[in-house]
């Protein structure tokens, strides 16, 4: 078991790459199944979501070949694929996007109710009410969705929640059905964008992709192709948020800055300096940031992912800022590990009130969940003395090379064996 050691106080400086978007990876990777040729997917983060998803299409019986640069090839050469392997599909959100794949592909689906961070209860209704609208049924057997169609057609499906996975399920599904599909209320997030450029890519009909009215006129066949994964929007409004948290001066390359719009606007009413170009975005921050109240919503709201990252960088805020998350219920684990550093924060509800204070102070801390793992690394960096994180293998399903990114912006982070005298007790970790 290994945790991360920061050493605080050094202002982040230089210049780093954002990878691959995870989000987008993990939906992209399936859908190559949908296609009757071979297809390479360049740009894609080296981070445990994709192995375990390359995994399991392995398990399956998929032949692909994984290069460290981030490329994966997928040969479609074989016909019959075995069922996704259930210990696999627990380990993460994204495994359901093979219901909709598998649907699509052979008319029927089994799979494991999947995974990933426990920031709330995480139904896949309006999933399933897509597929049912389509014609399949779908029933919840042990903990095992089995969807069957005799023959999937389009149809009109209205979500009565904005969600980002239903909303790329349908599509999934819905690029063979006989017809159009139109779902409407769907998720504008830029991976719901990347998907369906993806889709077109292989010979799909997807339109309206990044407004609430999506449109998939199905097509009898989707030929291979080659994609490349937009860049990470989470990952750079880490690093934004990173840069600023420490006072520093970053370059983040490798960006749509588009899509950085409502981080960098809270950034600059925080007090930043955002500079952008292209595909580049430089975030420098010099004195102590002002609180701002800030709201989860969808895209182009607020990301929710960087609600964790944003409560630590306000920790030490002057002023009192309320952060308010809209999406998932129980979103504020990190909150009581920054406690630990000495921040003040309240949870009311849906609401984080948080009294900034002078500084933080290096505690040992859990990565309660990814994002959560995220906030106690900008909490780290910013804070006196010397922080250890533990559970770290939460970060690692969702950020490429963690340590040796901050590392080169100056930070003072390693990744060492967790000490053998080390033992949790009642979630606080003693030595
Ligand atoms: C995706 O989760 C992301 N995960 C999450 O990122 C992200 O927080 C979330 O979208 C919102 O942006 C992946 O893409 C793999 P939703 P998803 O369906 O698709 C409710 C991270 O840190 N809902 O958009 O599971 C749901 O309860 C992760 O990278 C239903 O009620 O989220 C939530 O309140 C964590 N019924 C809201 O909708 C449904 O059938 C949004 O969920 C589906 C969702």
């Amino acid at each position: 078991m290994k945790k991360l050691v920061i050493k605080g106080g050094n202002p982040l400086k230089g210049k780093i790459r954002v990878s691959g978007a995870k989000n987008a990876a993990v939906a992209v990777i399936p859908a190559a199944l949908l296609a009757e040729g071979d297809v390479i997917i360049e740009n894609l983060p080296m981070i445990k979501d994709v192995y375990n998803y390359c995994h399991i299409l392995n398990k399956m019986g998929v032949n692909l070949e994984i290069s460290e640069t981030g490329t994966v090839t997928l040969f479609n050469g074989k016909k019959n694929l075995s069922e996704p392997p259930c210990d696999l599909v627990k380990k993460f959100r994204a495994s359901y996007y093979l219901l909709g794949v598998l649907l699509a592909k052979y008319g029927e689906a089994q799979v494991t109710l999947p995974g990933g961070c426990d920031i709330g209860s995480r139904p896949i209704d309006q999933h399933i009410k897509g597929f049912e609208a389509m014609g399949a049924h779908v029933e919840i057997e042990h903990g095992l969705v089995k969807a069957k169609a005799e023959k999937l057609v389009g149809a009109q499906i209205y979500l009565d929640v904005v969600s980002v996975g239903a909303t790329i399920n349908i599509m999934l599904a819905a690029v063979r059905a006989q017809g159009t599909t139109v779902i409407e209320n769907a998720a504008k997030e830029p991976h719901i964008v990347d998907v369906a450029n993806f889709l077109n890519a292989m010979g799909a009909n997807v339109k309206g992709a990044g407004t609430d009215v999506i449109k998939i006129r199905g097509v009898d066949k989707l030929h291979g192709c080659t994609h490349t994964v937009i860049p990470d929007q989470i990952e750079a409004g880490t690093f934004m948020i990173s840069a600023a948290a420490t006072g520093g001066d970053v370059l983040i390359e490798n960006v749509i800055t588009k899509h950085l719009d409502p981080i960098t606007a809270k950034l600059i009413e925080a007090g930043a300096q955002i500079e952008e170009n292209g595909d580049y975005i430089r975030v420098s921050f010099k004195r102590r940031p002002k609180a701002v109240n800030v709201k989860t919503l969808p895209y182009p709201g607020f990301p929710t992912d960087l609600q964790q990252p944003m409560t630590a960088f306000l920790s030490t805020a002057e002023g009192t800022s309320i952060i308010t998350e809209t999406i998932w219920e129980n979103r504020f684990k990190h909150v009581d590990e920054l406690k630990r550093m000495g921040a003040k924060i309240k949870v009311e509800g849906r609401s984080a009130v948080i009294e900034g204070v002078e500084s933080l102070s290096g505690a040992s801390v859990q990565a309660t969940d990814l994002r959560g793992g995220a906030a106690m690394i900008v909490a780290g960096l910013m804070a006196e003395g010397r922080t250890d994180i533990y559970d770290i293998y939460h970060i690692d399903r969702g950020y490429q090379y963690i340590e040796e990114k901050y590392k080169q912006l100056g930070a003072n982070i390693s990744r060492v064996e967790v000490e053998k005298e080390t033992y949790y007790l009642d979630k606080v970790v003693c030595k």
